[in-house]
């Protein structure tokens, strides 16, 4: 066994350096997925960790999940060819290739980190079940469609992992711009002959519905404002991408956004920011394992609240000409967490840090207020020995000396990935299955855990 794994490896990087010598031009969607994915794909995977080396060095944070798919569905608001820098190599992004390339739109990816999106005059507005069931995000191209074209049909987004995942406040911020729903058949349909400007209170601040009422009010006749939006980071990058699109957005970031509808986008280049969830596990890493790195690209404007958190449970973190540097002490100290929309503690931090508290000293409260199911990956963690009691939306970590390697279920994107950090201080082998989860949204992971030193393997079955 170990020797095809090996071969496999060589195998990749061989054909990886072909691609790279002749610089071949990928059609992303159109791409054969059994390429520059074949590190990350949906065959059953398994990721092995052993325990117990402390991490040290540098590596790059990748651009962010959150902002690229949504970037790249904004891209449908002006014909023409759009290009998107620091795209992260994750399946997520292959996810939204795919869905974009179903509505008639070209993908590219021009570059090891660039994907150039060449959008027609006109698309197929329309989002397939079989593509919005692998990935929830695909409801963010409701708003551009409506924007640009008056139509969208989009498969329900059923709910997930976390639980029931409504998309009311999305419909109910389009419909007061003017657009009209109905469902049928589980699919929803959305038309308008024209958008009008108008007042948008969310009664959540929404990240998805902050975007898709965003997205669709550039184009829209007037002035709209949106009163509690969702203040996340990646709002703002995307309202920096409308507005070089020649949209005209004031105040993302803010709790209040107001955009001036225009007739007209055209398209532009543009550099995704950098993933602070990916920031966060990388921090969590070496909380867990101890030593000291440094995350190249992160941005600590994007962080304060984590970095704050990890303070005080003993990290140090610092800003440095690189990005992010960061050092662990022996043990952590526990501290009470509780998830809310930014800038407070963000709900992707949290299996992080149940991982973190679940070897740290002292007891810890987690509050979970985003997303009520949000806990599944607890009995994972007391497989490995953990103490976690969960009831209702509340867990209580009792940290312990060190945990043991055992095998787990990574249940989605995040708790996998905690899974993995539980794993990098844990005695012996832990062996993380259903694995694709993690590439969905993290790139080259096990890469970059090796590279600051630790012992981690990605298997295909
Ligand atoms: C985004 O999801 C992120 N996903 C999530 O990250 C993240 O956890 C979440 O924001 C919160 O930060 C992407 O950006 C692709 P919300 P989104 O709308 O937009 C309720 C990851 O691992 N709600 O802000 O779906 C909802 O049920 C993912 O990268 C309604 O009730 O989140 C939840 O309780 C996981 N009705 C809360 O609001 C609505 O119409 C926040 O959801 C919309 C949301």
């Amino acid at each position: 066994m170990a020797v095809a794994r090996v071969a496999l490896e060589h195998e990749h990087r061989a054909r990886r350096e072909d691609r790279r010598e002749v610089g071949a031009v990928e059609r992303v969607a159109t791409f054969d997925p059994g390429h520059w994915y074949e590190e990350h794909t949906d065959d059953v995977e398994r990721i092995v960790v052993r325990g117990g080396r402390p991490l040290s060095g540098a590596v790059p944070i990748a651009g962010a999940k959150n902002s690229a798919l949504k970037l790249m569905a904004s891209a449908l608001l002006a014909e023409g060819d759009h290009v998107l820098e620091n795209v992260p190599r994750i399946v997520d992004v292959e996810i939204m290739s795919d869905l974009l390339v179903s509505m008639g739109v070209d993908v590219r990816r021009t570059d090891e980190h660039e994907l150039t999106i060449r959008v027609p005059a006109d698309v197929q507005p329309e989002a397939p079940y079989e593509l919005v069931e692998r990935m929830r995000a695909s409801i963010v191209v409701l708003g551009p469609l409506l924007g640009r074209f008056g139509e969208a049909h989009i498969a329900l987004p059923g709910g997930d992992d976390f639980g029931p995942r409504p998309i009311d406040m999305h419909v109910r911020g389009l419909e007061a711009l003017g657009a009209s729903f109905e469902t049928s058949h589980g699919y929803v349909h959305a038309r308008c002959d024209q958008l009008l400007g108008t007042r948008v209170l969310l009664e959540f601040p929404s990240v998805g519905a902050t975007e898709n009422v965003l997205m669709a009010a550039v184009r829209a006749k007037g002035t709209t404002v949106i009163e509690n939006a969702a203040r996340e980071p990646e709002i703002a990058d995307l309202a920096a991408f409308l507005n070089r699109m020649g949209g005209q957005v004031v105040g993302a970031g803010s709790s209040t956004i107001v955009i001036e509808g225009v007739d007209e986008l055209v398209p532009v280049r543009h550099r995704v920011i950098p993933d602070r969830v990916e920031t966060a596990t990388l921090l969590a890493a070496v909380g867990v394992a101890k030593g000291e790195v440094t995350l190249e690209g992160a941005r600590p404007e994007h962080l304060d609240m984590l970095v704050q958190k990890l303070g005080d449970m003993g990290m140090r973190i610092s800003p440095c000409s690189e990005g992010l540097w960061a050092a662990a002490p022996t043990r952590l100290r526990a501290v009470d967490v509780a998830t809310l929309p930014y800038p407070g503690i963000a709900t992707d931090y949290k299996p992080l840090f149940v991982a973190l508290l679940s070897v740290a000293e002292g007891v810890g409260i987690v509050t979970e207020n985003l997303f009520a199911g949000r806990f599944r990956y607890v009995d994972e963690l007391v497989r490995m020995g953990a103490d976690v009691r969960t009831e209702g939306h509340h867990a209580v970590v009792r940290g312990v000396e060190r945990l043991s390697g055992a095998p787990v279920r990574a249940p989605d994107i995040r708790a996998g990935a905690a899974l993995v950090v539980a794993g990098l201080g844990a005695e012996g082998e832990t062996v993380v299955a259903d694995a694709h989860h993690v590439a969905r949204g993290y790139e080259d992971f096990g890469g970059k855990l090796r590279a600051l030193g630790a012992d981690v393997e990605w298997w295909h079955e």
